[in-house]
Formats: structure tokens, C-alpha cells, sequence
């Protein structure tokens, strides 16, 4: 009996080990590190932070120059990972609503200006689709994302008083947060490049 769990256990590392030999993709872990099993050897994921959890919903810079062309720049600049951060609420209540009807709530219409000349494909689009651009074009261009989990309410964070932390938080409704988190994974579950994280910070008293 010994032996079979034995045998069993090796069959199974090793189909789990040739369905990923030709393929670096998805990552899987040993011990404390993560791994590529298509070279064995240690990955380590050299992030930049990207705001999309401010007020506008949307990804920063898309004023400054055109999507693919921000993207091609983490790569260029030594980075193989973006932590992409997210406000909860922009997938359970304004995942519909258009970035331009955002921004024109939030009344900054210099910035609408520079987009339309950049990216002008992106304001109508609704702030899910706008999100999966983004992703979709690190996708393509094989940088890989932790789609991170920032707030809930869209603000650029973290104050101790800003009740957008963690438990007992006004904007802190643990079923929409997992509502939130749900949304994210089956948005993203087709990605190649894409893992999940959560980034809060708790309220001290
Ligand atoms: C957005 O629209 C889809 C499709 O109609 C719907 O399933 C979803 O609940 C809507 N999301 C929000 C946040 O209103």
C-alpha cells in the first residue's frame, strides 16, 4: 500500500511536471519560492505599480501616451510584473458606467482633452472594458500582473482615517468585497499572465 501511494504520488508529479515542461506558464511554488518548471529555476517578479484604484477608475498616464506604448516601457525598464490595483466598487457598481461620463463627474475636462488625443478609443468604452484593455495589452505583451485589490471606495489610499482599510471600515462590506473578488477572477481566469492579490491596510486605533 506504501509502495502504490508512492508510485501514485509519482505518476502524479510527474503528469503535473510534463504538462508544464514546454510551458512557463502559470508559475507554481516550492517552499517559500516560485518556480518555472519549464527551466526549474526561481522566478522573481519585478513589479511597477500601476494606479487604476484612484477616482477616475482608469489606468494612469493614458493622457500622456498611447496604451501600448506605456506598456512596452515596463519590460524596457527592467520590469517583468505590474501590480495593477483596483478599487472594489469599480466592478460592483461602475463596471457599466463610461469613463467618460466619469470624468465628466469629476469634471476635468483638460484630462479628458489629453486622452482623446492618446487613447481616444478608451472613453466610451465602460470602465471594465477600459480595465481589460489594459490587461489584455500587458497580456500580449507578456508582462505579467497581480491584479491587486487596493480599496473600495475609488480614492487614492491609505490614511488610517479614511475608512477604505479593512473590517469595520465604512467602505468596507465584506459581500461586496467578495462579490468584488469574484468578479475579478472570472474576468481574468483566461489570462496567461494574471494572478490575484489583496493589498489593505488595517485601521489602527
Ligand atoms: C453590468 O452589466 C452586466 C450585463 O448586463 C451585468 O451582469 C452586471 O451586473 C452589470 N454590472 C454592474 C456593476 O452594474
Amino acid at each position: 500500500m506504501k509502495t502504490l501511494c508512492k508510485l501514485s504520488f509519482l505518476l502524479l508529479f510527474f503528469a503535473t511536471f510534463t504538462s508544464y515542461c514546454c510551458d512557463a506558464l502559470p508559475l507554481s511554488t516550492h517552499k517559500r519560492w516560485i518556480m518555472d518548471e519549464a527551466t526549474g529555476k526561481r522566478v522573481k517578479l519585478t513589479c511597477a505599480h500601476w494606479v487604476t484604484h484612484a477616482e477616475p477608475m482608469l489606468a494612469e498616464g493614458l493622457s500622456h501616451l498611447p496604451l501600448n506604448d506605456i506598456v512596452k516601457q515596463f519590460p524596457q525598464r527592467g520590469f517583468n510584473c505590474v501590480r495593477l490595483s483596483y478599487a472594489t466598487y469599480m466592478f460592483t457598481r461602475y463596471a457599466n458606467v463610461s469613463v467618460s461620463e466619469t470624468f465628466r463627474s469629476l469634471d476635468i475636462p483638460e484630462m479628458v482633452a489629453a486622452i482623446e488625443k492618446h487613447n481616444p478609443w478608451v472613453l466610451k468604452m465602460t470602465h471594465l472594458h477600459a480595465f481589460e484593455a489594459v490587461v489584455d495589452s500587458l497580456d500580449k505583451q507578456g508582462v505579467m500582473m497581480v491584479i491587486d485589490n487596493h480599496v473600495s471606495l475609488p480614492k487614492w489610499c491609505c490614511l488610517y482615517d479614511d475608512q477604505i482599510g479593512f473590517f469595520n471600515d465604512r467602505h468596507f462590506q465584506p459581500h461586496e468585497w467578495l462579490q468584488g473578488l469574484d468578479l475579478v477572477a472570472h474576468s481574468f481566469k483566461e489570462k496567461r499572465h494574471v494572478s490575484c492579490h489583496m493589498y489593505r491596510h488595517e485601521k489602527i486605533n
